[in-house]
Order: C-alpha cells, then sequence, then structure tokens
C-alpha cells in the first residue's frame, strides 16, 4: 500500500490523521466510508421507479402526511391525484420493496392561448426520504414523467418550488421568482412571511412594528381606494357571490387571451367546480364583477389555518373595457376581497406578482392602489419544455404566462 508521509502528499488525508500521523485510523475510516458507499449503491440499486398502483394509494398518502406532519385525508388525496383523465395516472414512485419512499405527480391542467386550447403538467408531490435524497433519484423520477407526459401530448411541464437547485438538475430548463403582493392587518402575520428566517429577535421586533405601521397605511389606502380608481365606472360594477361556478368562464378566458395575450388556465366550468367549488380542503370565496349583466371577472380568496388571506384566483376580461379602466375593475375586486378577509379575521392578504405578463402587472398596480405591498421574496416557477411546445409562441417565454395559485398549489389554494 502506497503511504504518503509529508503533509500534502495525500490528498485524501484529513488534517487530524495528517497531525497525529494516524495513517491506520485514516486506512479504516476510508475501508468504512468505501463500505458506506457500496451500501448506499446497493440501497438505491434496489430502488425501483415506476408508475403508481392502486395498493399504493394509502402508503403514497401516509409518506407525505408522515414526512410532512400533516393528516391530509385518503378523500383529498383521491381529489388531488385521480382527476387526471389520462390513461395512466401521472404519479410516479421511487419504491423499496413495497415501501414508499418518493413521490412525484401531476395535475393536468388545460391552458388556453390565441390558437386555442393545450393540456399541460402542474408538478405535485415532489418529495423524497431523506435518505435516498442527493443519488439522482429525483431526475430519474422526473424522466418518466416527462416520457409519459410527452407521449400524452403534453406541451409543457411546470410547477412552483422552492427547490430550484434540485428542479433545475432534474431537467427544468426556465425558471423565474415569484414575488408577494401583501396586505397586512395585524403585526402577526410577518410570523408566516418570515418562516424559516433566522433573523435575530430585536429584528424581528423591528420588523414587526413596521409592520403595524404598513397596516396604517394599508387601511388609509384602503378607505381612500375611490380616489385612485375610476369611481362612476366602479359604482356601476354589481359584485356577487358565486356559489357554483359561470357558465361563462371558458368564454371569459378566450376573450382574456385576446385581450392581453399569453396564455392562461382554462377556467370553465368543471375545472372550476373541481379545484374550487368542491375543493375538499378550503373553500374559496368566489366574488364576481359584473357589468350590465356581463361577467367581467373574478377574484376567489380563502384564509388558511394561521388566519392568512389568500388570493387564489382573480382574473378579468372584456372586450368592452379597456385597460385603465379594466384596473379600476380589478381594484374594486381586490378591495372586496381585503374586506372580506379582513371581517373573517384575516391577519393580512397575501397575492402572487409572477412576471411582466400584461395582466401580472395590472393585478400589482391595482393591489398598490388598494393599499397591498410588493415583497420581491416568494418561490420559483420553473418549466420543462416538451415535444410540440416550441411551434406555439404564448410558449416562448415565462412571461406570456398569466398564473395564479388557483388551487394548483397545494391546499392553500
Ligand atoms: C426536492 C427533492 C425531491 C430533491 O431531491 P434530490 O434531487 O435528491 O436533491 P437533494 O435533496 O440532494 O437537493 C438538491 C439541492 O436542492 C436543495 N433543496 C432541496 N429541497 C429544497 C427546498 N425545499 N428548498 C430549498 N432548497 C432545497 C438541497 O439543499 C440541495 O442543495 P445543495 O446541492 O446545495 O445541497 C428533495 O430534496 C425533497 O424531498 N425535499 C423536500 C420536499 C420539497 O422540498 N419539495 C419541494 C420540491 S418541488
Amino acid at each position: 500500500m502506497e503511504i504518503a508521509t509529508k503533509s500534502g502528499e495525500h490528498p485524501q488525508l484529513t488534517k487530524a490523521e495528517m497531525v497525529s500521523g494516524d495513517i491506520e485510523a485514516h486506512c479504516l475510516s476510508n475501508s468504512k466510508k468505501q463500505e458506506r458507499t457500496q451500501q448506499e449503491t446497493s440501497n438505491t440499486q434496489d430502488i425501483i421507479v415506476r408508475f403508481i398502483n392502486p395498493g399504493d394509494f394509502y402508503a403514497c398518502n401516509n409518506f407525505h402526511n408522515n414526512l410532512y406532519k400533516k393528516d391530509r385525508t385518503d378523500t383529498q388525496w383521491q381529489w388531488e391525484f385521480l382527476h387526471s383523465g389520462l390513461p395512466e395516472i401521472p404519479f410516479v414512485v421511487a419504491a423499496k420493496d413495497e415501501e414508499i419512499l418518493g413521490t412525484l405527480a401531476q395535475i393536468p391542467i388545460r391552458m388556453i392561448d390565441q390558437e386555442g386550447e393545450f393540456l399541460t403538467g402542474k408538478s405535485e408531490e415532489a418529495l423524497l426520504d431523506p435518505a435516498i435524497r442527493g443519488k439522482g433519484i429525483y431526475p430519474q423520477m422526473f424522466k418518466k414523467i416527462f416520457d409519459y407526459m410527452e407521449s400524452q401530448n403534453i406541451l409543457v411541464v411546470w410547477g412552483f418550488t422552492p427547490a430550484i437547485k434540485a428542479n433545475v438538475k432534474a431537467g427544468f430548463e426556465e425558471h423565474t421568482g415569484i414575488a408577494q403582493l401583501f396586505f397586512p392587518f395585524h403585526a402577526d402575520a410577518i410570523n408566516v412571511l418570515l418562516k424559516n428566517n433566522r433573523s435575530s429577535k430585536i429584528k424581528v421586533k423591528g420588523i414587526k412594528i413596521l409592520c403595524s405601521l404598513a397596516g396604517v397605511f394599508s387601511s388609509i389606502s384602503l378607505c381612500s381606494t375611490g380616489l385612485r380608481i375610476n369611481n362612476s365606472l366602479a359604482q356601476n360594477i354589481c359584485l356577487k357571490t358565486l356559489s357554483t361556478p359561470p357558465e361563462e368562464g371558458a368564454d371569459l378566458c378566450r376573450t382574456f387571451v385576446r385581450q392581453w395575450g399569453g396564455t392562461t388556465i382554462l377556467r370553465n366550468a368543471s375545472f372550476l367546480k373541481w379545484r374550487i367549488f368542491e375543493n375538499p380542503h378550503i373553500r374559496a370565496t368566489v366574488r364576481a364583477a359584473y357589468l350590465d349583466n356581463q361577467l367581467l371577472g373574478w377574484v376567489a380568496y380563502s384564509l388558511d389555518d394561521n388566519s392568512v388571506g389568500h388570493i387564489v384566483d382573480i382574473i378579468a376580461a372584456s372586450n368592452k373595457i379597456n385597460s385603465s379602466s379594466m384596473e379600476t375593475v380589478v381594484a374594486v375586486l381586490l378591495k372586496d376581497a381585503v374586506v372580506g378577509l379582513r371581517k373573517t379575521g384575516a391577519l393580512g392578504v397575501r397575492a402572487w406578482k409572477v412576471n411582466s405578463h400584461p395582466f401580472d402587472d395590472l393585478v400589482a398596480r391595482a393591489a398598490r392602489k388598494v393599499g397591498f405591498y410588493f415583497i420581491p421574496r416568494g418561490e420559483w416557477m420553473v418549466l420543462h419544455y416538451l415535444q410540440g411546445s416550441a411551434a406555439r409562441p404564448s410558449l416562448k417565454s415565462i412571461d406570456n404566462w398569466y398564473i395564479n395559485r388557483i388551487y394548483t398549489e397545494g391546499v392553500l389554494g
């Protein structure tokens, strides 16, 4: 065996071993490392990446509940994943023997642009047991998912994620940071925004004081929204609470892509029924805006378990209303949501600002008029293009997407 005698000659010696000259310990620790690597390789070799079987449903939900300390019911799991309409459930597992050690799923989402409708896949349920992370299993799972989605003529797979590095490694090629629009009612709302933040207690206290002040300014803005919008239009808008999906949903989306360009989720009656009106997690309140009995758009909002309100969806379009007047429609809808959420005891309201799609920008402008703050901090949106996507102009850039939660993002909407 070749043994290095001088410091620096053997790159595998640790500093402690070099100082103590404990060559034997080094050889032993090296053989232990080799043993561990061999064991890990054989561990990952035993792992099979395959499509889910009906017999795995319960185990997959259990796997999720155990790792996240949640209590999602089987009914909620089925609502989420057995709605795909594809021949194979687009749900891949990493399993060792029959034990589930990883999950990755897709929710097929129909989108619309000026050329018509097309199918996309929204990624969900990406989770690996910590023991098998960092070993190339996640890209293998996505390979299986991408191949299957492509075989079903799905043009693009997309997702929201905090794990940008892992997803880029798995094949996602375009991404953008999601920012937040935030309306504070109470200083405690900041706890949610500072989740995972390791700032000192004094700094958090300072931020909370600022948040209280921001809340005062936001409330003043809310009361004086009328000064910043087209009041005569605002007064003519009639707001209604919807208890069933509007039949005009699909037409509104068609008008939307003509008016604002790009692509958006097709919110037809069956999609809205599935994701919003029959949602088994949190039912959103849906408030629709009408002018002369014509549907202009809606806002959907919900309150989570931490008493934070979420704008789940906001959309508006009309071939009779220009873009500056549409800002008024959106401001009226947002103001209504803020007032509604405050009545239910919300600590604050969050909405997403995803990219530079013209309507996304319009929502941000209207939100500022109502009293929302812009916070450049959030998760990422990622895209992976499949065959056929290159021919679709609306898919050329992530800025062409008008996208928000609308219950494509976990249980919060
Ligand atoms: C996301 C996940 C499936 C990726 O598995 P993997 O490909 O084996 O990758 P790793 O776990 O080794 O992570 C790769 C990198 O992504 C980072 N990462 C993983 N999850 C992350 C998260 N939730 N937020 C931020 N970074 C994350 C890791 O820290 C690692 O970074 P490093 O290379 O600098 O150490 C796995 O990390 C996981 O199950 N995470 C918890 C669930 C989760 O975060 N799901 C959301 C993803 S959509």
